[in-house]
């Protein structure tokens, strides 16, 4: 996140605003004047690439108004809803004949396409697709696996299909065999909403974009010290006086608690798990401002609107906080049918260590008694976590020197999310000419985000330990969809393949060029992307 800055916050306004003129000099770079090459056939461009694809014969098939999306007779509720997606997808141009449930025993028809579940190895997330001159078919032992089964064959189509408008679209499946599943269960982005709130539409765009590339984990940063970003029933001052501001100065906003129910839903739907946090016990201003009860002096501090850390913290000492907590956690959990909940825990700089492992221990246990998972941040692995709890390594370690507890916690059977600071935090600037962004973790590009094994990344974390990875976007300096987009894509894109397809598939020029070929896409889909300047974007 977070830069210790020796910047003022009156004085942060400025290059902020100096910061917006200039990124439409600098971070808005325009493409290159050569002229582009077009892009790769749809069977070469896939992302993340998958375990396995062959192209079959040229026969390809066409989606027509007389193809019919076909299910089983006694398919799930889930099955019909999403045979119902893809059928919206492919229905503007080409009237898609709607969805059938197939009577008992009776084979898809010829030229469907039929969504079929069945048991197989490939784990929930994985899938097979046919295609060829009589229909594609898509199987999975899950409903999540038919999904990402359709949003590869969403990227075979032609990027018309992503224009709901065209008329006279000509939606042509290439005749292929593809097997995939993925490398790692947790393929995750976090948003912070608390820097800067991003309205709910906007969160919805950001959702959109992760499912076209299989991520599966949406973590919301929803409290710090400049905002409190979720509607709290028995604490209602922390929404409305935590919520009010945010850097800079300007006003803030939240999610009332129908908003996030709804988010969370539209995720879901999309196979996404949203992930709530609530950071603690630093991090805590925007709290600690609407009620005075959770300081030790019982005075609440300004709200504040600068970028400083570490100053911030809930009295851990009383136990009204632990009562705030609990119906904190207790409220978000109700709203939030995901297995986890992060309680933060990073830069806690006002409190003793062995007060701050105290606290932690406890709080995992009002998390654990409300259902859920706890996930923290990699300081959290120095106290006594149960097994089941989730530690999210952040500092990047040095000289093959760990940076935090995480491998303790890997040998005591729990499990770790990888989001190393150099290569996945997404609101690092990506050369010294971006004006938006932070730099403190190092400035990155595609190419660095890209070309990295988890598997290394931290000693004694591997394997069966290792959950996956989650690329974070701080907002200290982003003020809008656009500025998030543009920081997040298109690295959170080569992150997508990190977390998804086997290491041995990572060959950067392939990469490359399959990212340049999605430029369409990106923009069809309007995606306020950055074209880095080491890829070969294909404009058409
Ligand atoms: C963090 O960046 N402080 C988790």
């Amino acid at each position: 996140m977070r830069l210790r800055s020796i910047v003022s916050p009156r004085a942060l306004r400025l290059p902020l605003f100096a910061g917006l003129v200039l990124a439409v000099a600098a971070c808005h770079r325009a493409p290159r004047g050569r002229l582009a090459p077009r892009p790769l056939p749809s069977t070469q461009a896939l992302i993340p690439a998958p375990l396995g694809l062959r192209v079959v014969s040229s026969d390809s098939f066409i989606i027509t108004d007389s193809t019919r999306i076909v299910i089983a007779a006694d398919a799930a509720p889930d099955v019909e809803r999403l045979a119902g997606q893809l059928s919206a997808m492919l229905a503007p141009a080409t009237s898609v004949g709607g969805v059938s449930r197939l009577a008992p025993g009776e084979a898809p028809p010829p030229r469907s396409i039929s969504l079929q579940v069945a048991p197989d190895t490939l784990g929930d997330e994985g899938y097979t697709l046919s295609a060829d001159g009589n229909g594609v078919v898509i199987r999975a032992g899950a409903t999540h696996g038919l999904f990402n089964g359709t949003q590869t064959l969403r990227q075979l189509l032609p990027v018309s299909v992503e224009h709901r408008a065209a008329v006279r679209r000509v939606l042509v499946v290439p005749a292929v065999q593809v097997t995939d599943r993925p490398r790692y269960a947790w393929r995750g982005a976090m948003l912070d909403v608390a820097r800067h709130f991003l309205p709910a539409d906007d969160v919805k765009r950001y959702i959109d974009a992760m499912a076209l590339f299989k991520l599966n984990r949406l973590h919301l940063h929803l409290s710090d010290d400049q905002g409190w970003r979720i509607e709290i029933t028995s604490w209602p001052n922390l929404a409305r006086t935590g919520g009010r501001t945010q850097v800079g100065g300007m006003a803030g906003g939240y999610y009332t608690q129908a908003q996030y129910a709804d988010l969370v839903a539209y995720a879901a739907e999309r196979f996404i798990t949203v992930v709530p946090e609530i950071d603690m016990p630093g991090h805590t201003n925007a709290a600690l401002a609407s009620y005075p009860e959770l300081n030790c002096d019982d005075v609440a501090p300004p709200l504040y609107t600068g970028i400083k850390v570490g100053f911030s913290a809930l009295c851990a000492s009383r136990d009204t906080v632990y009562r705030f907590i609990d119906d904190v956690v207790r409220e978000i959990s109700a709203l939030t049918p995901g297995a986890y909940f992060h309680m933060g825990g990073d830069e806690v700089e006002k409190l003793g260590h062995e007060e701050y492992l105290r606290f932690v221990e406890r709080v995992e246990g009002i998390v654990r008694a409300h259902g859920k998972r706890a996930i923290g941040w990699g300081e959290i692995a120095a106290a006594r976590l149960d097994p089941s709890s989730v530690v999210q390594h952040w500092r990047p370690a040095r000289n093959g020197k760990p940076s935090d507890s995480s491998h303790v916690h890997a040998a005591r059977g729990g499990q770790v999310i990888l989001s190393p600071g150099n290569r996945t935090y997404i609101d690092m600037k990506y050369d010294s000419s971006t004006t938006l962004c932070l730099g403190w973790a190092g400035l990155f590009d595609v190419r660095y985000a890209y070309e990295w094994d988890p598997e290394t990344v931290t000693p004694g974390v591997s394997g069966r330990s290792l959950l996956g990875i989650e690329a974070p976007l701080w907002s200290e300096t982003l003020e809008r969809r656009t500025d998030f987009e543009y920081l997040a894509f298109p690295r959170l894109i080569a992150l997508a393949e990190v977390g998804w397809s086997p290491q041995s598939a990572g060959n950067w020029k392939n990469f490359r060029d399959r990212l340049g070929s999605n430029a369409p896409r990106l923009s069809a889909v309007g995606i306020n992307f950055h074209r880095s300047r080491d890829i070969p974007w294909r404009e058409q």
